[in-house]
């Protein structure tokens, strides 16, 4: 992609579109976006663990596996050497979509970049490298309640959300503009203080999106508006454009869109634009790569079903 279907100053339409972020990003103006949020897919333990395994042929038959006319095999796991692989991949994927998010960032811009505990460490180096040390605002942990408990270690409940800002001098952040908690011991504040309930922490207990909530789109990884909505909420004021260059289901958007914010949401997979073209066709225009032409609205209401 060449061409930029993003009108600059503010006179164009919402967007979603359909593209590698590494082809379309480079497209925008510099600082053209207040805030932005991505969630990229997670370097997870699906990839790390998978195993480069060979089989050599045991002589003496004492090997761990029996193949084709009963020969004796030794299985030798090669899992270091493939996880190191997956992992530098990885971060060289991840890398230059950050710089772009960078230059993206308007002077008073903040970045949100949602990853879980086992990635979260590295993004961090990586952010302090391309933004500042002192550009660091936050570690934000959203704790959830859901699925299993593992028996043989602390059940991890929680993603990782670094916030960055461009500019530490500069940034906007309003708190008034945030939703507010109830106290955990009402009984100990006033009944003012109480009514009013208190400002978040770095610490947000909030729900999965529910598997049979309104707000489920089908799309797998989809993460709560309500989340989101801080975020935007705070690091954002109305007429604001805001990205989000990872966007799947549109989460961005759809909070954008209610906040009066303007977005711009960018996603590679056809599937999560046509999940976005039915929750966010009416706010937004559906663009596609040039040569793909237009993607093609579907029916709101008919979504493609990714059930996890
Ligand atoms: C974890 S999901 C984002 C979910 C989103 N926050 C939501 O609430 O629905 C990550 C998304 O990144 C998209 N993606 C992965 N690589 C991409 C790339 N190179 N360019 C654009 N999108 C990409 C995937 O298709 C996927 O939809």
């Amino acid at each position: 992609m060449t061409t930029t279907a993003w009108q600059a100053e503010g006179t164009g339409p919402n967007l979603v579109v359909h593209a590698d972020n590494s082809e379309f990003l480079p497209t925008l103006p510099d600082g053209s976006f207040t805030m932005i949020y991505v969630d990229p897919p997670f370097n997870t333990g699906r990839v790390q663990s998978r195993r480069q395994t060979t089989m050599v042929r045991n002589a003496d038959g004492g090997g761990d596996r029996v193949g084709f006319g009963g020969r004796s095999y030794d299985t030798i796991k090669g899992a270091l050497h493939s996880y190191d692989d997956a992992f530098t991949d990885y971060w060289q994927f991840l890398e230059p979509r950050l710089v772009e998010a960078w230059r993206l960032l308007a002077g008073n811009g903040t970045l949100y970049l949602h990853l879980d505990y086992r990635e979260v460490h590295y993004a961090k180096v990586m952010l302090d490298a391309i933004f500042g040390r002192e550009c660091f605002l936050n570690e934000i942990i959203w704790a959830y309640d859901y699925g299993a408990r593992a028996k043989n270690r602390w059940p991890t409940k929680h993603d990782n959300i670094l916030v960055y800002v461009k500019d530490p001098k500069k940034y906007h952040f309003d708190s008034a503009e945030v939703d507010r908690e109830p106290y955990m011991a009402p009984g100990l504040v006033t009944p003012e203080k109480r009514e009013r309930g208190k400002l978040p922490t770095d610490v947000w207990w909030h729900t999965i999106v529910s598997p049979t909530g309104k707000e489920k789109t089908g799309y797998p990884t989809q993460k709560p508006e309500g989340l989101v909505r801080r975020a935007v909420a705070a690091s954002s004021r109305e007429g604001d454009w805001v990205l989000d260059f990872f966007a799947g289901s549109g989460t961005l958007g759809a909070v954008a869109a209610k906040l009066g914010r303007r977005f711009v949401c960018v996603d590679a997979n056809p599937q999560a634009i046509e999940v976005m073209a039915a929750r966010l066709g009416h706010v937004a225009t559906v663009v596609g790569p040039p040569a793909a032409g237009p993607v093609e609205t579907p029916v709101p209401g008919k979504l493609p079903l990714f059930e996890t």
